[in-house]
């Protein structure tokens, strides 16, 4: 859970709303995936974005309801899709996606950019 603050002010200005340029959502499973590899996904991620300073905004999800192939990283504004994120494929995913602007097409699963342009992939 996240800290408590005395306004909600105090509140976006920890979640780093006004510099975020993405929104990253990260399901743990258990049903997409074990619990434990998600956790590990998520720590991975968690350290990673403060590590490389990353303009994002981090969150966990508890079930997209695609219930196979995760842990499932979602990533707004694009709505890009990938599945079986371990540690390894989220250093590529946030070095290439989220840092260079280039998502990783062989591991998209889905893009699907909420009141975005043109139907999804
Ligand atoms: S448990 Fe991850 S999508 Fe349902």
């Amino acid at each position: 859970m996240g800290k408590k603050y005395d306004s909600v002010e105090d509140g976006f200005a920890a979640a780093n709303i006004d510099g975020a340029q993405r929104h990253l959502f990260l399901c743990l499973g258990p049903d997409c995936a074990p619990m434990k590899e998600g956790e590990e996904t998520w720590d991975f991620l968690k350290k990673q974005c403060k590590k490389l300073d990353l303009p994002v905004m981090r969150t966990k999800a508890g079930c997209f309801r695609i219930c196979v192939g995760g842990p499932w990283l979602l990533i707004y504004p694009e709505g890009v899709w990938y599945g079986d994120v371990t540690p390894k494929r989220c250093e590529r995913i946030l070095r290439e996606h989220v840092q260079e602007g280039h998502p990783i097409e062989e591991w998209v699963q889905r893009t699907h950019p909420l009141c975005g342009s043109g139907p999804g992939k």
